[in-house]
């Protein structure tokens, strides 16, 4: 059983620290995290320092007991897969050779692989996001959305051990957002992934995660089941709003938020 695990982390930019001693974990495999928090609390710094991206400036990142700060930059790659918030700009490829690319670049036992396994896994991912009708068309010609989902079957294609994503959903509309969230529960369960991913609509973090990281200036605030994360009182502290949070006839809890809080 994996399971992915902060001690005492810190991490930032240019010997400044940006998140402060951090604890979480374990995280287990094959389970969707929600990190949550306001704008500038630290989601992304995280993100990149899991990916190697930023330094550990103190503490540890353990996954499966390794700690991945000792562990060499193509080590790293293979086991961590990153998708930004902003999406580099759009090269002139089609959706589904950047997505073949992908695959090819995964894991070294898949790069090995023949060619028409690596087509047949890149045809699946792209289908299972829902875009097939998009395969043969160029990453430059498209919108927003729909280059964010050809972003995220680039990272599923990989299936890496630790699957980061920054914002993922923000270009999306309401169907996809559902869509992408689903497929990633899924994915995430059958591959044993241990996905992490940056929310900002409370309620599909309500829904889709199985487990919720709340960050706030840095530090953690709190964290376990969504719906112990995502209560009046944390809503009050860290997004400094008053909310309910009720369960809707079907028994789902959802935010409500009925205004600002008092300074
Ligand atoms: N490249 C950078 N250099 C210096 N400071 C940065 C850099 N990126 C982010 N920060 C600072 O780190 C803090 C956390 O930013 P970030 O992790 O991007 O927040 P979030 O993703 O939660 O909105 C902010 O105060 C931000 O200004
Ligand atoms: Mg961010």
């Amino acid at each position: 059983m994996g399971w992915l695990q902060l001690h005492g982390l810190a991490a930032g930019y240019g010997g400044r620290p940006v998140l402060q001693d951090l604890d979480a974990g374990p995280i287990a495999e094959g389970t969707v995290t929600a990190l949550l928090g306001p704008n500038g609390s630290g989601k992304s710094t995280l993100l990149k320092t899991l990916a190697g991206l930023n330094p550990v400036m103190r503490g540890e990142v353990l996954l499966d007991g390794e700690c991945l700060a000792r562990a060499t930059p193509a080590r790293r790659a293979e086991r961590a897969m990153y998708m930004p918030q902003a999406l580099p700009k759009g090269v002139h490829m089609t959706v589904f050779e950047s997505v073949l690319v992908a695959a090819r670049s995964g894991l070294q036992s898949r790069r090995d692989a023949a060619g028409p396994a690596l087509m047949r896994d890149a045809m699946a991912a792209i289908a299972d996001l829902g875009i097939a009708t998009l395969a043969s068309r160029y990453l430059d010609e498209l919108s927003g959305g729909q280059k964010q989902l050809a972003s995220l079957a680039q990272a599923l294609v990989r299936r890496p051990r630790l699957l980061l994503l920054d914002e993922p959903l923000s270009a999306l509309d309401l169907n996809y957002q559902f869509h992408v969230m689903d497929v990633l529960r899924r994915q995430t369960r059958q591959h044993r992934l241990i996905t992490l991913v940056v929310l900002h609509d409370l309620n599909i973090a309500l829904r889709h995660a199985d487990h919720a990281l709340l960050l706030h200036g840095g530090a953690i605030e709190a964290e376990g089941l969504p719906a112990e994360v995502v209560t009046p009182a944390t809503l009050r502290r860290v997004y400094r709003v008053r909310a309910r949070v009720e369960r809707c006839p079907q028994g789902q809890p959802q935010v409500h938020v009925d205004g600002l809080a008092q300074a």
